[in-house]
């Protein structure tokens, strides 16, 4: 894993951008996975300003609310149409996101798995990471070999997320997300957490234990993962200085 640890929320989006934005230029054909939330905002408005040519882009989302009207304003389509489609000349037939009316789920989401691989698989994964270390909406006690499927919310995700929704009654209870199984078959990972609600479950991660009980740190086991934080959300990590030394020393051909 690399540990990218910088002052603010915005330098580490600006090198996650940054790291997406060369990879769309290398492969104009890319195919990227790509997560919702509040940390990921900051770095979709960035790479929207960076006149990149989305036309052959495919992009696959982590997941999407059960029962929700895709144009429900806390919907993941209503937010990555919001917040980075409407911005940028991405084809519509290139846009997957879980449909989270399908009337049937189980084929559903087999076909998901399907279409990501005729895309020839995701070349980057875009990860944000829970409070209790979900990625993707893969909860605590997720199997570490789960394909796209339907999942349950924890009461503590549904109290975090009910900042958006007004209340927590109004948090579904349901939701398809790719798999951690799924996750690990993206060539690239690109982790942010931002924010010190985030430490504990960064610090597990990277340095503690692989266990179901912190999905995330399976990506221990991932041969390709960039992790970049701010100071909050890295300050409960032993070894911090460690990786601040090496991204400082890193060799010119590794930078962006
Ligand atoms: C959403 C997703 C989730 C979020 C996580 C953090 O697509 O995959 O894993 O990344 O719940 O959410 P925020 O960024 O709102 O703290």
């Amino acid at each position: 894993m690399e540990i990218i640890i910088q002052p603010t929320p915005e330098e580490a989006a600006g090198i996650a951008a940054r790291i997406i934005a060369r990879l769309l230029r290398d492969k104009p054909g890319a195919v990227l996975g790509l997560a919702t939330g509040s940390t990921p905002l900051r770095l979709y408005q960035m790479l929207a300003g960076m006149k990149l040519d989305w036309s052959r882009v495919t992009t696959f989302n982590l997941d999407e609310y059960i029962g929700l009207p895709r144009e429900h304003p806390q919907s993941y389509h209503s937010f990555m149409r919001e917040n980075l489609f409407r911005h940028v000349n991405i084809a519509p037939e290139n846009i997957h996101i879980p449909d989270g009316n399908a009337a049937d789920i189980p084929a559903f989401c087999a076909v998901y798995e399907e279409r990501i691989r005729a895309a020839g698989g995701i070349d980057l994964q875009v990860l944000g990471i829970g409070g209790d270390g979900h990625i993707g909406f893969n909860e605590p006690s997720s199997s570490l070999a789960s394909r796209t499927r339907i999942k349950t919310l924890t009461p503590q995700t549904r109290r975090d997320n009910a900042r958006f929704f007004g209340s927590e009654q109004a948090v579904p209870h349901h939701v398809i997300t790719m798999g951690i199984g799924t996750i690990m078959e993206a060539r690239q990972n690109l982790l942010l957490a931002f924010g010190e609600k985030k430490a504990a479950a960064i610090a597990g991660t990277v340095e503690g234990p692989v266990t179901a009980d912190n999905p995330a740190s399976v990506l221990q086991f991932h041969p390709s993962v960039k992790v970049c934080l701010d100071e909050p959300a890295a300050c409960r990590l032993r070894r911090a200085d460690y990786y601040r030394w090496v991204f400082d020393n890193k060799p010119a051909w590794q930078t962006w």
